[in-house]
């Protein structure tokens, strides 16, 4: 710890992450910044033209609401987000979103995205809400334009945020070290702005040998939204509404295009279409059940049905979808030349977005337009900004919020001066690259009058910094003190290092939690075993060692998945019933409860260490 140089940067508004809402926080943040005399600061535990879920770019941009060509309403978009999150979602965060999303999109395509074009020049929709793209460098592309606007001297890359610093009950910034060099990190700020992506690897995926560490979700995203904003004190809402998303096996390729574009079916071995011959299944969760589109968990449901009755494989039917295609086309000829470009736009999905599952594809001579591919349901994630909605629950605009859902700056959690958007912020699913840009933008703007109405900060105790650097920094000391005592450095009696850590955290949900080994099936019983279990997997959390930075970052990564998992367990504790059963199956309460459409919100609190559960009403903007 001695040849650690401390490094202290003050600041008025701090933005955590570098992702798709840190980077709309940057734009808009500058903007007002410029106009009032602030500063910004931004820092990315990565390089922020890769970093985050769009690193290996995306190949549709998913949320465009199409207001000022009256293609759908705001309230059209806060029923498809209500209904696909079977009831639960706040309409005011939802809305405020939708009402603003569609001129992010608009600076994409300024700052030189190619979203595809018909011949009219009307943008090509991959379904209702969603525009295609050529969007390989659609973070880059979104990153330049927020490391023009902020300056990147007050940006950071290669800086993991490891914690809040918080005085008098007010967010004041954040600690975290340098991945590459000796530096310890404090930044002091007037507004923090916490968007550092959802988690992965909470739970132990299918992949595993030579696939380990594959998954849909990105590697680097490791929960640390949810345990800045939980330490910090602040309240959180759906801790409980993991996503499951159906993939293409083992590579994780996106199903939308197949499903949206292309019309394709997805059918068990023998055959047979889940969605139609499961149909009846959806009248046990109406009125969810029953709407358009099916909800993505029950679409999940009735696939997993047939897999729990030995009916799997499953197939994504590519070759049936680009024939049917290609023979409307009318006469041979056509058919052929249509033929050609549904094969490039079926490479072109994953070469954009999935990389790896094109890699799949070639290695196992795998010809779209010839065989079919498999499908399965992944490891569970939290993405609030997907069809999950776990994150911190944030004050509602004034404008259009319940009183209940408001306290002053739009986006600000229930701690002062810590505002939260895109995959920190929960219960507003469906935002995805674009409205987690349009939410940065708000919550920036509103933390700049934050900053500019609380201009003064209180102190944060040196002695308390100094001892916040000693704990994050003594897993590099643990090692070096101890790693000769045995031959083999990775297996030591003193110490464990964060691999095996999470093989231990992925195992306990996996199997306690309702991961793929417990078919995302699980109960009171097996959720107390589980928080039993975590409780020790906590206590020998202080015994993490790491052999250099790369190490330290992985072992706090690691302290922050465990934090997502506790949260995540308590949750689905507290709620007795099943509600999502294509995300999870409570077997000892097997059914949805009409009491139980309300959010589920935590707490832990930082004095006495104690965890609150509560019920929150749910207040609809439009009936
Ligand atoms: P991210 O964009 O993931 O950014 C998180 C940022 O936090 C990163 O910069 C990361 O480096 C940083 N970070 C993490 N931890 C720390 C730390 N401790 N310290 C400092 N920095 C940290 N949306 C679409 O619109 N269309 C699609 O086709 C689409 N496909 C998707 C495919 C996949 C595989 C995934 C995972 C998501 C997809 N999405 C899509 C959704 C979209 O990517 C997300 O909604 C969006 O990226 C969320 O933005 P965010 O800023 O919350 O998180
Ligand atoms: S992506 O984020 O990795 O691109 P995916 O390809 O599954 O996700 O879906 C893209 C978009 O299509 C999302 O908005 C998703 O909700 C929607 N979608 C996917 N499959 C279906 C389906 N069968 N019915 C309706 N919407 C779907």
């Amino acid at each position: 710890m001695a040849d650690f140089e401390t490094k202290e940067i003050t600041t008025d508004v701090l933005i955590l992450g570098g992702g798709m809402a840190a980077s709309g926080a940057a734009v808009e943040a500058a903007y007002w910044a410029k106009k009032n005399g602030l500063q910004v600061a931004l820092v990315d535990k990565a390089a922020m033209d890769r970093s985050g879920a769009v690193a290996m770019g995306l190949s549709a941009i998913n949320q465009y609401v199409g207001l000022k060509d009256g293609q759908n309403t705001v309230k059209d978009y806060v029923d498809y987000v209500k209904n696909d999150l079977m009831g639960i979602a706040r309409d005011d965060l939802v809305a405020s979103i939708a009402r603003h999303v569609d001129s992010t999109v608009h600076l994409f395509e300024k700052w030189g995205l190619p979203i595809w074009k018909d011949e009219e020049g009307a943008y090509v929709h991959e379904g209702r809400w969603q525009l295609m793209i050529n969007g390989e460098s659609y973070k880059v592309i979104v990153a330049e334009a927020a490391k023009n606007a902020v300056g990147t001297d007050n940006i950071y890359e290669r800086v993991f945020i490891t914690e809040p610093l918080v005085a008098d009950g007010r967010c004041v910034g954040a600690v975290g070290f340098s991945v590459r060099e000796n530096i310890f990190y404090v930044f002091k700020a007037k507004a923090v702005l916490a968007a550092m992506g959802g988690a992965v690897h909470v739970f132990k995926p299918r992949s595993a040998g030579e696939g380990l560490g594959r998954a849909w979700y990105p590697p680097w995203n490791s929960g640390s939204s949810a345990y800045f904003t939980l330490k910090a004190g602040a309240e959180m809402t759906c801790q409980e509404v993991r996503f499951i998303p159906v993939r293409f096996k083992d590579a994780y390729g996106p199903v939308g295009a197949w499903f949206l574009l292309f019309k394709s079916r997805a059918t068990n071995a023998q055959g047979e279409a889940y969605m139609e011959t499961r149909r009846d299944e959806l009248e046990k969760w109406k009125p969810y059940g029953l709407v358009k589109p099916i909800p993505a968990n029950l679409r999940n449901w009735l696939m997993m049905l047939d897999v729990m009755e030995g009916k799997g494989p499953i197939y994504m039917r590519t070759e049936e979808a680009i024939q049917n295609i290609a023979k409307s086309e009318g006469d041979e000829k056509a058919a052929k030349k249509k033929l050609k470009e549904l094969e490039a736009e079926a490479w072109e999905d994953f070469l954009d977005m999935t990389i790896s599952q094109a890699i799949l594809w070639a290695a196992t001579n795998t010809a779209p337009e010839e065989k079919p591919s498999e499908i399965a349901a992944a490891e569970p994630y939290f993405i609030g900004s997907h069809s999950g909605a776990s994150g911190a629950w944030v004050s509602g605009p004034a404008d259009i919020a319940p009183e209940e859902y408001q306290w002053g700056y739009t986006n600000m959690s229930t701690v002062k001066g810590l505002f939260c958007a895109g995959d920190a912020s929960g219960a507003s699913s469906h935002k995805f690259s674009s409205g987690s840009h349009a939410e940065g933008r708000i919550a920036a703007k509103a933390a700049c009058r934050f900053a500019l109405d609380n201009a003064d900060i209180p102190e944060v105790d040196a002695g308390k910094i100094e001892e916040m650097k000693k704990t994050i920094l003594a897993p590099l000391d643990k090692f070096a003190q101890n790693s000769k005592d045995s031959s083999d450095p990775d297996i030591n009696p003193a110490y464990m290092k964060p691999k095996m850590f999470m093989f231990r955290l992925q195992k306990i949900m996996d199997e306690y939690a309702g991961g793929v080994t417990a078919q995302f099936s699980t109960s009171k019983a097996q959720l107390e075993k589980g928080l039993e279990l975590l409780t020790f997997l906590k206590e020998d959390a202080e015994h993490l060692a790491a052999e250099d930075l790369h190490e330290l970052m992985r072992c706090w990564e690691n302290v922050h998945r465990m934090w997502q998992a506790e949260a995540h367990v308590r949750t689905i504790l507290a709620r007795e019933e099943t509600r999502w059963p294509g995300y999870y199956f409570r077997s000892d309460t097997p059914q949805m409860k009409e009491d139980w459409e309300v959010f589920v919100n935590c707490v832990w609190h930082p004095d006495s260490g104690e965890w609150e559960m509560k019920k929150v009403p749910i207040k609809r903007l439009f009936e």
